[in-house]
């Protein structure tokens, strides 16, 4: 296993990566692309998989990405997000490339020249490469130097902290929706920020990406607005790796118990009453109301949901 982390090739160059994207996005608006109808997610395809890593355990990487990263000659991944044991058990043969600090402009003719030279190219993203992993933009760069992409699914944390935490994040009676948010900050204005009110709606269950460092600043906004100081919030630090760690609370109180864990980043942070699961009724599933009036066994699915 080689690690790489810088592209010294002077005569490296992709092109203006927002042509691209805007080209790739002018064409998407004029016709779907024709691989959206003639493959499944989870299908072998052609060009390089954006390939979903998972939280972090390596068990919990899919089938398809295990066997991609296998036959990977070059692995760019998302450094210190994806755990490297991962890279370890699956990676060990290839070139691993971290992306962290690396931009458009040095990844795209990165991976588009391994690929042009019959290298197996895979881009690694922590969770699922759809959540908060800005894979499009590399997805349609490429695709704009005539390199084909595709997405393969991972889990995403959120889905390693329920796991972890013994709840689902949609309870009957309790949570009817999730939201996959993140805080304001450098990337989200105070405007686009809308964690209170998913809060305020009650039935929603609220999963912070990338707020680790804001807790005390979402909590003291969730106070001013007069939510539930006793709403319950759960902080998982690194679901699923070894030094995974849970921290249960209110939002009343959460910011106290993260500041003095000292956690500042790899935590997912989750809103609601989903969080303790208590408080539920049986869903109407395993009950008469699912077969109420109907022998239809579609009809019966849409009614009761498939969960
Ligand atoms: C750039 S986002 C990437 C999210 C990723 N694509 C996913 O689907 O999980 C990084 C944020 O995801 C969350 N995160 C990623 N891995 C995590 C883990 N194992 N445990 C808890 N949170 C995690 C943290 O909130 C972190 O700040």
């Amino acid at each position: 296993m080689t690690e790489t982390t810088t592209n010294d090739d002077p005569d490296a160059s992709g092109g203006d990566p927002q042509e691209a994207i805007d080209a790739q996005g002018a064409l998407r608006r004029e016709e779907l692309d024709d691989r959206i109808f003639d493959h499944n997610a989870g299908d072998e395809q052609e060009g390089i998989p954006f390939v979903g890593a998972g939280p972090g355990n390596p068990r919990l990487l899919t089938v398809a990405g295990k066997e991609l990263l296998e036959e990977a000659d070059l692995v760019v991944h998302a450094g210190s997000l994806v755990n490297s044991e991962l890279l370890d058990e699956y990676c060990a043969h290839a070139e691993l490339v971290n992306s962290v600090g690396k931009d458009l402009e040095e990844l795209i003719p990165l991976m588009r020249d391994a690929y042009e030279d019959g290298e197996n190219v895979v881009r690694l993203h922590s969770g699922d490469p759809a959540i908060y992993g800005a894979a499009l933009e590399q997805m349609d760069a490429l695709e704009h130097e005539g390199v084909p992409t595709y997405f393969v699914p991972g889990v995403t944390s959120a889905f390693a902290a329920s796991a972890t935490l013994r709840t689902q994040l949609t309870l009957n009676e309790v949570s009817n929706h999730v939201a996959f948010t993140r805080p304001q900050g450098k990337t989200l204005t105070e405007e686009e920020d809308h964690i209170s009110e998913f809060v305020g709606m009650g039935d929603v269950t609220s999963c912070i990406y990338l707020g680790t460092h804001a807790v005390r600043d979402t909590m003291d906004r969730l106070l001013e607005d007069g939510h539930d100081p006793e709403t319950p919030v759960g902080v998982i630090y690194h679901a699923s790796w070894p030094d995974e760690d849970v921290i249960i609370g209110t939002v009343g109180n959460i910011a106290d118990k993260v500041e003095e864990a000292g956690y500042r980043a790899s935590a997912m942070v989750v809103i609601g009453d989903a969080v303790t699961g208590a408080g539920y009724e049986r869903s109407f599933l395993y009950g008469d109301w699912a077969n109420r009036g109907s022998s239809d066994t579609n009809e019966t699915e849409t009614q009761a949901g498939d969960d």
